[in-house]
């Protein structure tokens, strides 16, 4: 369960020795804004998990009265996501913690790491529907006009998505609902601008 209570939520195990360093994956911002100290970053990938923008955006991307739109996954048998996972010391989760901590929880998973074939156990942060700030689902029109439109204290929601597809392209990855939303996203600007 996610508690509003100014953390992201530990919902599942911890590794057996926290004292370890330990590998997260990163699928949205985590990517591209590397705001934390890491031991080693490798592309890597999470199966049966897609990106989203469901997850209402409180602090970073909107505020408390006109929230941002931000990615988290859904359950999505046979799709591979692609990110970047890190292997971090344990003591960077308060950080990440804070980053993330409106409405994400960290969860267990397996992570593979690209060009090795080896599969790492870690954690990742997962917005559930349960979360007080989920948006949930919307038509893409929809939530590329909120996307457009929204901005909170870590700047304009649609440099998060701009920064988001640039990073994917970057490693590799085709992700049709991100790609379709900046294309949007990027129309609608240059209709404001137009003339
Ligand atoms: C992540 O990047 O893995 C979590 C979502 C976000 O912070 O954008």
């Amino acid at each position: 369960m996610v508690e509003d209570s100014g953390h992201a939520t530990v919902t599942d195990s911890r590794t057996a020795d926290a004292r370890q360093p330990e590998w997260v994956f990163g699928y949205g911002s985590l990517i591209y804004k590397v705001d934390f100290p890491y031991i080693e970053r490798r592309v890597a990938s999470i199966a049966g998990w897609t990106r989203r923008f469901w997850q209402g955006s409180h602090d970073h991307r909107g505020t408390p009265e006109a929230p941002g739109r931000v990615v988290t996954l859904l359950p999505a048998p046979g799709t591979i996501c692609r990110g970047m996972a890190y292997r971090i010391e344990p003591g960077v989760f308060t950080h990440l913690d804070h980053r993330e901590k409106n409405g994400y929880a960290r969860h267990r998973v397996d992570i593979a790491l690209a060009d090795s074939g080896k599969t790492v156990s870690g954690t990742l942060y997962v917005a559930s529907e349960h979360n007080p700030a989920y948006l949930g689902p919307a038509g893409l029109d929809e939530v590329a006009a909120h996307i457009a439109g929204a901005r909170g204290p870590s700047g304009a929601n649609r440099d998060y998505l701009f920064d988001l597809a640039d990073a994917l392209r970057r490693i590799g990855d085709a992700d049709d609902h991100v790609a379709e939303l900046e294309r949007r996203v990027r129309a609608l600007a240059a209709d404001a601008s137009a003339p």
